[in-house]
């Protein structure tokens, strides 16, 4: 591999003809340049115990300078693990597959693997996790409603309260759980008239003592009272009649459908 590399370096700097002959040495690194029609692409890559800090590739292109300012090969096969609200079990520089392992102050709570290893390839895997507030955003507000609660620490509990006229649905109480709402936040959706049962069924029968009549003039008759004995007013009637023939239209459609 080493080989590779130190023989393509001496046909890349033959190939250059002089015209870029400094290729910018970085410390404890080695290079990889590869030449297109264009320009010449360079890749600094850290021996083993060092990681690189700053771009990992430059562009040398007519203009004849690189595209970047030179990285840097620090000490540590992998970049310093960082844990902002949190502690981290090594400190020092780190050697390939060193293993680390993470903790988050009080009120923080882990989100994502309580571990790392540094790899060969100066990476660390799993990616670090983070140390999340215990603390809730505060709730989302209601549109047509409010809700109650002034604490948004882990624990809290908020409750949601519509407008007249309008129905909650979803969940009432929220609690905070380790910087989250326990479920979704509910809505308060406008109040349907719907028809109440016994309006209902005093309809129903109506329906029927219609289509069970002989002719039209009795159909009628007998139709007008059972609305009355039902206790219906000709609004009542209008509506759920309305209903039905929705419904009825609906279930056409998707009978045509499937
Ligand atoms: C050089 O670049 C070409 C085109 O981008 C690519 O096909 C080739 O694999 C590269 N060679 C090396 C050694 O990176
Ligand atoms: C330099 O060019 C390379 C290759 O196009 C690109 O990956 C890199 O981000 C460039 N650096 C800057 C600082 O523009
Ligand atoms: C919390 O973690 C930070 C590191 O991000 C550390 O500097 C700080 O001292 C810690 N605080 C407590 C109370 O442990
Ligand atoms: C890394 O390895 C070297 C020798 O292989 C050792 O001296 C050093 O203490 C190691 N560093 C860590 C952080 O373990
Ligand atoms: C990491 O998490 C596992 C469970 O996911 C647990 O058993 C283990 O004790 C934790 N290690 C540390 C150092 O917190
Ligand atoms: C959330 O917490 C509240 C209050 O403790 C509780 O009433 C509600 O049922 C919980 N919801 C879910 C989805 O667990």
């Amino acid at each position: 591999m080493l080989c590779w590399i130190v023989c393509y370096l001496i046909w890349l700097i033959s190939a250059l003809d002089g015209s870029c002959s400094e290729l910018p040495p970085v410390d404890n690194s080695v290079f990889v340049g590869n030449e297109t029609d264009e320009q010449i692409l360079g890749i600094y890559l850290c021996i083993k115990g060092y990681h690189l800090v700053g771009k990992q590739s430059l562009v040398f292109d007519r203009s004849k300078e690189w595209n970047a300012s030179l990285p840097e090969c620090h000490l540590g096969h992998c970049p310093d693990p960082v844990l902002e609200h949190g502690k981290i079990s090594s400190s020092g520089p780190v050697n390939a597959s060193d293993k680390i392992t993470f903790e988050c102050n009080d009120s923080y709570v882990l989100k994502g693997s309580n571990w790392s290893q540094c790899l060969e390839d100066h990476t660390w895997a799993p990616p670090f996790p983070i140390c999340r507030s215990r603390d809730c955003e505060p709730p989302g507000a209601l549109v047509h409603g409010y809700f109650e609660g002034e604490t948004f620490t882990s624990g809290s509990v908020v409750t949601y309260y519509c407008e007249d006229g309008y129905d909650l649905v979803g969940t009432q109480m929220l609690q905070c759980i380790d910087g989250e709402w326990n479920s979704s936040y509910p809505t308060c959706e406008s109040i349907q008239e719907t028809p109440k049962p016994a309006e209902q069924s005093a309809l129903e029968k109506a329906i029927l003592a219609f289509q069970e009549s002989n002719d039209l003039c009795s159909a009628t008759e007998n139709f007008v009272r059972r609305l009355k004995e039902g206790g219906l007013t000709m609004e009542e009637v209008k509506f759920s009649l309305e209903i039905k023939k929705t419904k009825l239209k609906t279930d056409i459609l998707l009978k045509y459908h499937s």
